[in-house]
């Protein structure tokens, strides 16, 4: 048997905190499925470093380019802004060992901020574009700007997509399999509600565990 949820919101979701469902569609709590971490770093008009945490993203492309599509960037953040000026952006593949330090770039978030300093990041320069990258991070993604597109059209969020222009990996995650465990990609599992009962669940922070090679 299935259990059918359809696009009115069930009436027995009961939210994890007040604003829940403001903020996030119940088929995303329905779902609860997973997507990679990472900090999308820009340049603030005043030219202080931004870091903002990030997910609900994807990566794919085919031989003749490569895509960054985040599928649900909120308008009112900096990075929103600033990537509409600055026309590209970076993002920084972290650990979980990372994951209270990004906390604290939402915490501290203000135009005179520098994320960097609140994060405790180093800054380096991107190779090819206008953009600061986390030093830390095991893979940088440099991105142009190739499209910016309001889904839902409600004015709230947007899908950014980028061109990926330039990687850069750390050394120690050269080999391949560096990337997985809790050494490598951090993953978002966000709220998966008990469709039986309505009952929240809290968001999990979790990492790849690899079951079998291909
Ligand atoms: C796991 C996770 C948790 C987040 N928690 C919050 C939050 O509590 N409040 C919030 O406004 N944004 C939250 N965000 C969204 C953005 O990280 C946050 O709005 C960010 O600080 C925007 O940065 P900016 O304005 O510098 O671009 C969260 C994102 C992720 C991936």
């Amino acid at each position: 048997m299935k259990i059918e949820i359809g696009k009115d919101f069930p009436k027995f979701f009961k939210p994890l905190y007040q604003e829940e469902f403001e903020l996030f569609s119940h088929f995303e709590t329905t779902a609860g499925i997973p997507t990679v971490l990472f900090a999308i770093t820009t340049w603030k008009e005043n030219g202080k470093p931004n870091v903002c945490f990030h997910s609900w993203s994807c990566f794919h492309g085919d031989k003749t380019a490569f895509f960054a599509v985040m599928g649900n960037l909120y308008q009112h953040t900096h990075t929103y802004t600033n990537i509409q000026r600055e026309k590209c952006f970076c993002i920084n593949f972290l650990p979980i060992s990372y994951y209270d330090k990004l906390i604290d770039t939402i915490h501290q978030n203000d135009l005179e901020t520098d994320e960097f300093e609140v994060g405790n990041f180093t800054l380096s320069q991107a190779n090819v574009i206008h953009a600061p990258i986390i030093q830390e991070a095991f893979i940088n993604m440099e991105c142009t700007l190739k499209e910016v597109q309001d889904l839902s059209g409600a004015g709230i969020t947007a899908m950014i997509i980028g061109k990926v222009e330039h990687i850069s990996v750390d050394e120690k995650y050269a080999q391949g399999y560096e990337r997985y465990g809790k050494d490598g990609f951090m993953m978002l599992i966000p709220a998966p509600q008990n469709i039986l009962t309505g009952e929240p669940n809290q968001s999990a922070i979790a990492s790849v565990n690899i079951e079998k090679y291909d």
